[in-house]
């Protein structure tokens, strides 16, 4: 619109679908319409301008109007509504410009425990109580009693449209979450776990360049289960992170070890050449993830000591908290933190040089023992040793009875069966009527896992499943998979893929699109 008294030639940002604007039918109510933006990791410059870089840190305030019978949120430490449907946010704390959040919506809430309510469409906002009532404030207190004080204030959840591409998004005070968490029995919460440890991993330390994505994401997936580990137990923590550990292998295996981003610490475009240099919105795959966790875990392991080594964390965090560092600043402190690791020359053994875990691509040095989980994956590995054999022994098939396995255990024996695929003709049509609990879930992640284990064996007559799930939600770790599946699979199910994304492209967030674009050969 017109320019304003006062306004500079920056101070203005044009319309663009980086700031994502539904229509109502891409809602969950499907009768009003919503907007919201995603600013990590450098879209908020078309939000509103900016020094978009996590180098960079700032309290803010924003005045945002809002047409009568929406609600707007943002990620702010106080709010206040005034009479003429006009917002106040005020955030007290120095964050970067990526961690700056606004949602505008039909949206409600219900509280959830002492400093943590829920948000959602008028239409899910029972599912949502439901789902999270009374458990938020034991991660938060289990957080602060490891990493110490949660500076945010409150810690509320949104549930958000089902073309949402994460999991979560840790906007502080306010996370923003996929609708496909509403599982009904609990089974994603690590994913709020994960989100709530970003409180300390990211949003109080955070990385000073995207080229260094893992410092946010690393320590966030080993804080995430520290708080798993207190909360629910080390067996059932460790086969979380084994199902993590699968998902990086199929990574390493999609992109070769040696590609440049299975790096810690990788060249940001344009660098010192635009060939080399990779774009930020690429570094969110698992290495960071999971190899980062590996790193993580490994200086642990350098440690010796669980309680030291919290102990450690907490430090870090008080040290560099309101700042942004890089991984020579981490690294450094852990040394100066244990002198006699340093003197012991921890950054150099070989093989596990510090330099290498940050600079050599590839499967981690080192792994953490995840055996504690044992008893929950075994189980699981030999069910799929069953299924996976030529002639099935449906004796031993049927003794085995995983009515009362956890989501997780099902999500391992699934990976376990998809990377034995294709299984010999007839098994995966036998195991789909052997186990309605997997082939007819409603849990997104069980879905995932049953359609990739469909491309994988070519079951056309499960296709309609692959696309009533692409047409279900837009996360891209769910989206790219499949639409990878499919174009390397048969003629049909490229065919499947063509016509599935037809259909739903306007739906998914721009960046989702793209790559599925890339995918399909249509860039
Ligand atoms: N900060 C990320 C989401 C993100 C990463 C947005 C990169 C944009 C660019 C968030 O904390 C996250 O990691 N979400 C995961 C959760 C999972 C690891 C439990 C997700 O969405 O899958
Ligand atoms: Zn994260």
């Amino acid at each position: 619109d017109a320019p304003r008294p006062g306004d500079t030639p920056h101070s203005r940002v044009s319309p663009s679908p980086q700031v994502c604007w539904l229509a109502p039918e891409q809602t969950a109510g499907k009768q009003k319409p919503y907007m919201y933006t995603q600013g990590q990791a450098v879209l908020n410059r078309s939000f509103f301008p900016c020094f978009d870089t996590p180098s960079v840190k700032c309290t803010y305030s924003a005045t945002v109007e809002v047409p009568e019978g929406f609600t707007a949120v943002m990620s702010a430490t106080s709010w206040e509504k005034q009479k003429d449907n006009t917002f106040i946010f005020k955030m007290s704390q120095p964050i970067p410009s990526y961690l700056i959040a606004l949602a505008v919506g039909d949206i409600v809430s219900a509280d959830v425990g002492p400093r943590s309510r829920v948000w959602a469409e008028p239409c899910l906002i029972e599912a949502a109580k439901k789902e999270y009532d009374g458990v938020i404030e034991e991660f938060l207190a289990v957080g602060e009693k490891l990493f110490g004080p949660y500076v945010w204030g409150r810690y509320d959840i949104l549930f958000m449209p089902p073309s949402f591409p994460f999991g979560g998004m840790e906007n502080p005070c306010l996370t923003f979450v996929t609708p496909c968490l509403l599982a009904g029995d609990r089974s994603l919460v690590d994913v709020i776990i994960h989100e709530i440890s970003h409180s300390w991993f990211g949003n109080l330390v955070t990385n000073a360049t995207w080229g260094e994505f893992w410092l946010n994401e690393g320590f966030t997936m080993y804080a995430q289960r520290r708080i798993s580990t207190e909360v629910y137990g080390l067996a059932y923590t460790c086969l979380e992170a084994a199902t993590g550990r699968a998902l990086l292998r199929q990574h390493m295996d999609n992109t070769g070890e040696d590609h440049p981003l299975n790096k810690l610490r990788v060249v940001i475009e344009p660098g010192f050449s635009l060939f080399l240099g990779v774009n930020p919105d690429d570094t969110y795959n698992e290495t960071p993830y999971e190899k980062g966790y590996c790193f993580v875990s490994y200086l642990a392991h350098l440690v010796g000591d669980q309680s030291k080594f919290d102990a450690f964390l907490q430090a870090y965090v008080n040290r560099f908290k309101f700042q942004s560092i890089t991984a020579d600043d981490a690294l450094g402190f852990f040394l100066e933190y244990f002198p006699e690791l340093k003197e012991k020359g921890v950054d150099s053994i070989p093989g596990f040089e510090f330099d290498r875990w940050l600079n050599t691509p590839g499967w981690p040095p080192y792994l953490p023992d995840l055996s504690p989980g044992e008893q929950l994956m075994k189980p699981a590995d030999e069910l799929a040793e069953l299924w996976a054999a030529n002639s099935l022994n449906m004796e031993a098939i049927e003794a085995m009875d995983i009515t009362a396995w956890r989501t997780y255990q099902l999500v391992y024996f699934l990976d376990r069966v998809l990377q034995k695929s294709p299984l010999p003709e007839g098994n995966v049509e036998r195991l789909s009527r052997m186990y309605p609990k997997i082939s007819k879930a409603q849990n997104a992640e069980l879905r995932l896992r049953w359609c990739q284990i469909i491309l994988k064996n070519n079951l056309e007559a499960e296709y309609s499943k692959v696309k009533d799930f692409l047409h279900s939600q837009g996360k891209q770790k769910y989206t790219l998979p499949l639409y990878r599946a499919m174009w390397g699979g048969s003629e049909s199910a490229r065919a499947l893929a063509m016509e599935t994304f037809s259909a739903t492209a306007p739906q998914l967030h721009i960046n989702v699109q793209n790559y599925v674009k890339k995918i399909l050969g249509l860039e």
